[in-house]
């Protein structure tokens, strides 16, 4: 296949977190994320990788047979000591995570683990409740990527109901950007990028 020009939402998730990561490196403070959604932990794993030896991972996810892939996928690339890995919801993130954290980014990957039971899937209000619960603990110029499937029952109303939510963040304290194909005929999906100023 020819080579594209137009990255796909997964690349340009990849482009925004070297983006965000390089960024870090001009600060002492040790970078803490969190993925919202562990599953199997591909994305727990770079971001591990991303945020270096000194920063944090916190994860979570509801599935316990994913966190333990994602904890052998971590100690295969000798990353768990910079993770946690909850069970337990998002919603819960100002709950679990250590006081006063402060959060450079959030990944959060929406609907149903792909290879497990596909009955349970990211919902509008836990999701937004946890994107909600995190932004206070996000620091300036924090970013979130949310990466919204639409082509599983349900998938489509949580996608408004999110994108919806975030076009309420005021202009003054957050930019809210989109990333998506609008031509695409099947399963849409879209990045939102939140960055809190
Ligand atoms: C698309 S998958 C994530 C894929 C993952 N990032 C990976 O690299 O394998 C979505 C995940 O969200 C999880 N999930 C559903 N509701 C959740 C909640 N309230 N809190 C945390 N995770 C949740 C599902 O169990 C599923 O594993």
């Amino acid at each position: 296949m020819r080579p594209r020009h137009i990255p796909s939402i997964l690349q340009f998730t990849k482009l925004i977190w070297q983006q965000v990561a390089a960024s870090w490196n001009d600060t002492e403070t040790a970078a803490v994320a969190v993925d919202g959604t562990v599953g199997n932990g591909h994305d727990t794993l770079f971001l591990a990788e991303l945020v270096g030896e000194k920063g944090h991972v916190y994860g979570f996810d509801v599935q316990a047979s994913g966190l333990a892939n994602a904890q052998e996928r971590l100690e295969s690339a000798s990353m768990a000591e910079r993770v946690t890995l909850f069970h337990d919801g998002h919603e819960k993130v100002a709950e679990r995570l250590p006081e006063e954290t402060v959060v450079a980014g959030a990944m959060y990957n929406l609907g149903y683990l792909p290879g497990s039971d596909h009955a349970v899937i990211t919902r509008a209000h836990t999701t937004i409740a946890s994107l909600q619960a995190l932004l206070p603990m996000l620091a300036a110029n924090g970013v979130v990527t949310v990466h919204i499937y639409t082509g599983h029952e349900g998938g489509s109303a949580e996608g408004d109901e999110i994108q919806a939510w975030a076009a309420t963040l005021s202009w003054k304290d957050f930019r809210v950007g989109r990333y998506d194909f609008p031509n695409k005929e099947l399963n849409k999906e879209h990045l939102l990028v939140i960055e809190k100023l």
